[in-house]
């Protein structure tokens, strides 16, 4: 299968027609369909599939004399965010796919093991946190509460995992991969405005996290209740959202209030509760920090004349992630002078650079846009992403 079969039966997967925006959220029909796909295209190349016990998949070449250790893992996610775009995740799988086909096709062979990797809720879509499967692996996240993690029909990451036939118990740090892997290598679509050439390493991830606030009212009638009696949560809900835009602005943060969830949520009924929830990221932990107690700060105002709580929780925070210079430098020095680039989105990269050198490739995004449906990226740019991660594997693994 070429770079261009295979993404041709991906694309329609998960897709929604109307919007052309994709829905693939972890371990729901869509993305078990791109697992399927995924084994299918490893055992196509006669790759050794591993799972780990945290719902991460690696398709391993081998060298030829069988060895494990000090591999150099690629790959990225198969998951969407919702009404996500077709790059984000699978391009770094599928381009790794078509690297390994032509480090075959020149004659090239593994000294390292190659290992393909599809980590699993790289968005945190259903789960509410980003990262968890490598965040799991790592060890970046305590397993009791992975386990209690609910999605929005009230199922626990726990019992979602054991009817894909996991054990949830065992979820957790794997230091024994670990241990086998030398270095990870993700290539994925960029995701701003930011690389004007076909491709780019990454730099750094910029700080970045997801809160959740809680308003809880009073339920009421929209016709009989005076204005005096209510206890509206909405009210103290829109001023936090327009505190965030403030917020950042003054801060030089991004703050973006893009879920939300209204209890009951009729037309005809003030609302008993709303919960919001927040992504702030910015250039540095502090500005960051401030962003969201400045935030949090302006919703307690609004909400206490109308007798509403305000409850905050932090969901998940990634501090800054300076990627591992001698990796990035001797990636730089392979491709010859690419462009060098921060992100402002997350990545299992930037999870595992706590435990292992990682580093990024960038193919070029010529809308800008991305976690939504223009997301794009040239097919001739994709081929020099191929050609990138093929020269960066052939470097690393077998010369
Ligand atoms: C994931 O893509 C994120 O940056 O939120
Ligand atoms: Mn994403
Ligand atoms: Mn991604
Ligand atoms: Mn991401």
């Amino acid at each position: 299968m070429s770079f261009e079969e295979m993404w041709a039966a991906l694309l329609p997967v998960g897709r929604d027609e109307a919007t052309g925006g994709y829905h693939r959220f972890a371990w729901t029909p869509p993305e078990l369909e791109c697992r399927a796909w995924f084994l299918d295209e490893a055992r196509r190349r006669d790759l050794d599939v591993e799972h780990d016990p945290n719902g991460n998949m690696i398709a391993w070449w081998l060298p030829e004399d069988g060895s494990r250790g000090d591999a150099v893992l690629t790959g990225s996610h198969l998951d969407s965010v919702p009404g996500g775009g077709a790059f984000d995740g699978p391009l770094g799988i599928v381009s790794a796919f078509a690297a390994v086909d032509l480090l075959r096709e020149r004659g090239a062979g593994p000294r390292r093991p190659i290992g393909i990797a599809a980590f699993a809720e790289e968005e945190g879509a259903r789960f509410g946190v980003a990262c968890l499967g490598s965040r799991l692996l790592a060890g970046a996240i305590d397993p009791a509460r992975a386990r209690g993690l609910t999605d929005a029909d009230g199922h626990t990451f726990a019992e979602v995992m054991h009817n894909a036939g996991f054990d949830p118990e065992a979820i957790g740090p794997d230091d024994d991969l670990l241990g086998r892997v030398g270095c990870l290598v993700e290539l994925h679509v960029e995701q701003g405005r930011a690389l004007r050439e076909p491709v780019g390493v990454a730099s750094a991830i910029v700080p970045h996290g997801r809160w959740r606030f809680d308003f809880a009212g009073e339920g009421n009638h929209a016709g009989t209740t005076r204005l005096p009696d209510r206890r509206d949560p909405m009210l103290p809900f829109a001023a936090m959202v327009i505190a965030a835009r403030e917020a950042a602005e003054r801060n030089g943060t991004v703050a973006t209030v893009g879920k939300v969830r209204v209890v009951p949520g009729g037309v005809n009924a003030i609302a008993s509760s709303v919960t919001g929830w927040l992504d702030a990221r910015g250039p540095e932990d502090k500005a960051v920090r401030r962003t969201v107690a400045e935030i949090d700060e302006a919703a307690r105002v609004a909400a206490r004349p109308h007798r509403v709580s305000v409850d905050l929780a932090e969901e998940s925070y990634s501090e800054i992630v300076d990627f591992n210079h001698a990796l990035r430098d001797r990636i730089g020095a392979t491709l010859g002078g690419v462009p060098v680039l921060p992100t402002g989105a997350g990545h299992d990269a930037g999870v595992l650079s706590a435990r292992l050198p990682t580093a990024m490739l960038f193919v070029r995004n010529p809308t800008g846009v991305s976690h939504a449906p223009a997301e794009y990226a040239e097919p001739a740019d994709c081929l020099a992403g191929v050609e990138a991660l093929t020269a960066v594997l052939d470097e690393l693994a077998c010369s």
